[in-house]
């Protein structure tokens, strides 16, 4: 029980310490490209595939105002695929679709 306490505030700990510097490193990242006026996405490498697939059924909205893990997004992906009729993706495409939301839209 009490080992479970102090595991749970390392983990805590472990947060505070680890949120600022990645979300510092993200921005960093972010900074670096310009952003597209039509749609609000950050335009660096697999913008254009976002774009292609992401804009389709709904506003970029909802991708530009979320930040998520790559397993989250993941996720998402899944659940429309299984719910809302989102196509499948080739592996490599949606390869390209993770590394850049899990790149550019982390957790905030
Ligand atoms: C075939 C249509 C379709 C495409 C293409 C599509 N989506 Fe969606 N998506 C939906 C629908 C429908 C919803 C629910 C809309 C709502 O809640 O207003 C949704 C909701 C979402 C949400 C919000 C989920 C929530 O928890 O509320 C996110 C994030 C999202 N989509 C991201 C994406 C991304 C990233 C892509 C590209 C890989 C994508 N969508 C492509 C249909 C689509």
């Amino acid at each position: 029980m009490k080992s479970k306490r102090v595991l749970l505030w390392a983990l805590a700990l472990g947060l505070i310490w680890v949120a600022p510097v990645t979300a510092g490193e993200n921005v960093e990242a972010a900074e670096e490209y310009e952003t597209d006026s039509e749609t609000g996405l950050i335009k660096a490498p697999g913008f254009d595939t976002v774009k292609n697939n992401c804009t389709v059924c709904h506003s970029a909205r909802l991708v530009t105002n979320r930040g998520y893990t790559r397993a989250v997004w993941l996720e998402q992906i899944r659940w429309m695929q299984d719910t809302q009729g989102l196509w499948e993706f080739a592996p490599e495409v949606e390869e390209e679709i993770l590394d850049y939301l899990e790149t550019y839209y982390p957790p905030r």
